[in-house]
């Protein structure tokens, strides 16, 4: 057999993300036949005993404790960013520079602006980039992309979407420092937008095409909290909540909600598509099962199917076990990795790239002026 392509990965932050993804490039090659296999080169944080410490659970062969050391490594071919959006600009535009490739975490960057700049430097070093908005790859969501293109649901109408989670009620938690970034503008950007909506932005977009203007509303609701760097309790910047209402290119209407205050819910990510002949509906508590109600039934049987997309015929499928057992959250970076990896051989864009993130982060730019001044924004 021959030889696999190494792809040595250098990877920047070792938290959330850092797991999913270090997990991703162990798992490919067990499952996707492919040319190239993810090598773990390096991993990089500030402090080195906690780096290491991963380096060893995850297998990375050497550590790094400043970023630009990975990035002038020329042992590493790909850098994976995996630090908090402040980050993001910096690390990708140096890493392109170097002519390294990169997969970058979501959002793409703390605004429009900073993210022109990144696709700029992607495109100038004509470097191949992604964005790892994985839930386009969970299977019922990339099949639901399938359906829409086989013009299944006809013109559409609605699209609809949710990302509610109920961490942040108590005035308590504090804002800034390693495990609350999110709660600080400066670290984060915006709060829930960039956070959670950005990601029924990207499936939107990448589902129903391009959004043309958007009307929101955003809430702070615990408008001072303690910064865990400074001990100081300072001013909360970032939306704790937004409700969106927009049109898309097709005509049809968007209406988006995502609050980090819907008590009991943590991770509730569901999306509803509405057309002429058919709907589709998605829960991610339930991320295997596509809802799929069409018209063109014969009317006594008209009703909602419930598909457990697990089927060898069904996205990713045939690749992981047999028809009707299921896989879970980390696959949809497993399904990333493979994707990217594919795309190499090819020399294909793997979507989302930093230019198609870019879309996603006006719209969110959009969104939040929208909120502060009342008016509807064209993006
Ligand atoms: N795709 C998704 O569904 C998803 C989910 C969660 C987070 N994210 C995104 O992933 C990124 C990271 O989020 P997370 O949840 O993994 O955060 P995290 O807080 O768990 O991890 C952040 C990591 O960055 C490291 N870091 C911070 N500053 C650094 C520096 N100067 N140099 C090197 N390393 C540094 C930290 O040590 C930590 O290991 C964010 O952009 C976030 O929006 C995406």
């Amino acid at each position: 057999m021959e030889a696999k392509k190494p792809l040595r990965i250098g990877m920047i932050g070792y938290g959330f993300m850092g797991r999913t993804h270090s997990n991703a490039y162990s798992q490919v090659n067990h499952f996707f036949d492919l040319e190239y296999k993810p090598v773990l080169k390096a991993v990089c944080a500030r402090n080195a005993e906690k780096v290491q410490a991963f380096a060893d659970q995850w297998g990375y062969e050497s550590i790094e404790t400043d970023w630009r050391k990975v990035i002038a490594r020329d042992d590493i071919d790909a850098i994976d960013i995996c630090t908090p959006n402040n980050l993001h600009k910096e690390i990708a535009i140096a890493a392109a520079q170097a002519g390294k490739m990169i997969l970058c975490e979501k959002p793409l960057a703390m605004n429009t602006a900073e993210g022109e700049e990144m696709c700029e430097a992607v495109e100038k070093a004509g470097v191949a980039n992604t964005v790892w908005y994985n839930y386009r790859r969970v299977p019922a969501v990339t099949m639901a992309k399938q359906l829409i293109e086989r013009g299944l649901l006809g013109k559409i109408f609605h699209y609809r979407a949710q990302f509610l989670q109920d961490w942040t009620i108590n005035a308590d938690v504090p804002q800034g420092g390693a495990a609350t970034w999110r709660l600080d503008a400066e670290a984060a950007g915006s709060g829930v937008t960039g956070d959670l909506l950005a990601h029924c932005i990207d499936t939107a977009i990448w589902l129903n095409g391009k959004l043309d203007s958007v009307s929101a509303m955003t809430e702070t609701f615990v408008k001072e909290r303690t910064h865990a760097l400074t001990g100081l309790k300072q001013a909360v910047s970032i939306d704790d909540a937004a409700t969106v209402m927009g049109r898309f290119s097709n005509g049809s209407l968007a209406l988006f909600e995502s609050t980090r205050y819907a008590r009991g819910h943590k991770a509730l990510y569901t999306f509803e598509i509405n057309g002429e002949n058919a709907s589709i509906a998605w829960d991610l508590h339930d991320l295997h099962r596509l809802k799929f109600y069409d018209y063109r039934d014969e009317g006594p049987l008209r009703g909602w199917k419930s598909i457990h997309v697990s089927d060898g015929d069904h996205p990713y499928m045939k690749s992981w076990w047999v028809p009707g057992l299921q896989i879970g959250y980390e696959h949809t970076f497993i399904h990333q990795v493979a994707d990217f990896l594919k795309d190499l051989e090819t020399g294909t864009p793997t979507g989302p790239t930093f230019r198609d993130s870019l879309e996603t982060q006006k719209v969110c730019d959009a969104i939040l002026a929208s909120a502060k001044d009342g008016t509807w924004k064209h993006i």
